[in-house]
């Protein structure tokens, strides 16, 4: 007889018959089948056709509350009428120069006003290419060379960065001293030294002081992305302290976070400042984008050495992207209150969530901050990345189904969001779409 699981299969490919097809041509054009590694989906990605508000439709006609967001991109829902405005009025002067431009000072304008830490900012085309880049810049600064990330902190996917990204527990190490495992073949063996891995708790600031004469700087995602974990402000305090006690910089990946839990990111809600923060997503009002922000010292004192602080890129700060850019600064200078309201409706999904698997004593719980998100498949709410590595993955695979067949369309790994297009009866939809997810999954 037909098993639970078996039947759903059947429902998903019947409805979505075309993805299907899409899904067994992609394997043959592209490695893995997918653009992005982090795309996949049981039992294959639905291929998308067109999106609006806080909605996706895929190519079979069927709708979907959207809890991707683009990876955290769409904070004001697809299409809004700013960034629409401003393509079209970019779009018949040009897409790009490679040349010096006016909209790079209303951007910039812009984004110093909004983040705390910034006295001035650089543009590029990506978040992976904003850390690499605030990474050299750290290096160049201090003249050391060495820079300590977080275990289970994220990044980007360039050589510096893609270290100890998803841990293994097989390969992870003591608790106190994290091994350094490479995410990936092909990252070069001797950047391994370059780097310093640091735990979520307190031997990190033992470590950092031990590794103080060759370190630059220190990096963190002060919520981070995988796990949707925000990082107590405890220890993010106490690291402010010892990497200035230390001379050494402190950087903010506020990738995921910038502009999304509050107009001036996490530091603004802490009031931790760093000496450098990076952004992406959010600031490209749709765009690719990536940008670093800090102060003028301390670019003064990089351009300054021998070799000089240097970067380049074709389509880095192309007028286009700064626009749309520049409307969705402006229109988040004009309604802060956006903010507030995300944040409320963010408690409303995690407290409903929690209290209803705790209810009926389900092995599920929901963490994340304001329109930040994440389910996971145990009981315990998970506070540091090692918490979350002994999830039921069978559980976790059986609820991506459940999703797809509740209509919400979540990344593969569950990290979600929503933004301000998500009205108070989405975020309704949403709570009874994952607690018939979870019941589903129970009954599988
Ligand atoms: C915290 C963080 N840093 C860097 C990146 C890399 O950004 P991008 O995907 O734009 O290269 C991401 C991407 O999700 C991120 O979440």
């Amino acid at each position: 007889m037909e098993n639970k699981k078996e039947a759903i299969l059947k429902e998903l490919a019947k409805r979505t018959p075309k993805s299907g097809k899409y899904w067994e041509e992609s394997k043959d054009l592209i490695p893995g089948g997918l653009m992005s590694g982090a795309r996949s989906m049981a039992p294959y990605p639905v291929y998308v056709e067109r999106a609006k508000g806080a909605y996706l439709w895929d190519i079979d006609g069927n709708k979907y509350i959207d809890c991707v967001c683009s990876y955290g991109v769409h904070l004001l829902g697809h299409g809004p009428e700013s960034v629409v405005e401003a393509i079209g009025k970019q779009y018949d002067l040009g897409l790009s120069y490679g040349t010096p431009h006016t909209r790079e000072i209303d951007f910039s304008k812009r984004f110093v006003a909004c983040v705390p830490c910034a006295e001035i900012g650089m543009v590029c085309n990506t978040g992976t290419e904003a850390t690499l880049l605030a990474w050299r810049l750290m290096r160049a600064a201090t003249g050391k060379n060495k820079i300590a990330k977080f275990e289970g902190c994220y990044h980007g996917w360039h050589d510096y960065a893609q270290w100890s990204v998803g841990i293994n527990p097989d390969k992870m190490g003591p608790a106190d001293r994290p091994n350094i495992n490479p995410g990936a073949s092909g990252i070069p063996d001797k950047i391994k030294e370059t780097m310093l891995m640091l735990p979520f708790n307190d031997s990190a600031f033992d470590l950092i002081e031990e590794h103080a004469d060759e370190l630059a700087g220190v990096a963190i995602e002060p919520v981070l992305g995988g796990g949707m974990l925000p990082v107590d402000k405890s220890f993010l305090e106490k690291l402010r302290k010892v990497t200035k006690k230390l001379g050494i910089l402190l950087h903010f990946d506020e990738v995921i976070t910038g502009f999304r839990l509050a107009l001036g990111g996490y530091q603004e809600i802490t009031g931790i400042l760093p000496d450098l923060a990076t952004y992406g997503k959010i600031v490209g009002g749709g765009l690719p984008i990536g940008a670093i922000a800090c102060s003028k010292a301390l670019v003064k004192v990089a351009q300054e050495t021998d070799n000089g602080w240097a970067a380049a890129g074709t389509f880095s700060g192309n007028p286009l992207t700064l626009s749309t850019g520049a409307a969705t600064l402006k229109y988040l200078q004009e309604n802060t209150h956006i903010y507030e309201d995300m944040m409320k409706k963010g408690e409303f999904l995690r407290n409903g969530f929690n209290d209803y698997v705790k209810s009926k004593g389900y092995p599920f719980c929901m963490t994340g901050l304001g329109s930040m998100f994440q389910i996971h498949a145990q009981a315990e709410l998970p506070l540091v990345p090692r918490d979350t590595l002994y999830q039921d993955e069978d559980a976790l695979e059986n609820l991506q189904l459940q999703f797809r067949l509740n209509n919400i369309l979540l990344p593969w790994m569950h990290l979600a969001f929503f933004g301000a297009a998500h009205t108070e009866a989405d975020l309704g939809e949403m709570l009874e779409g994952f607690k018939a997810s979870v019941d589903g999954t129970m009954e599988m």
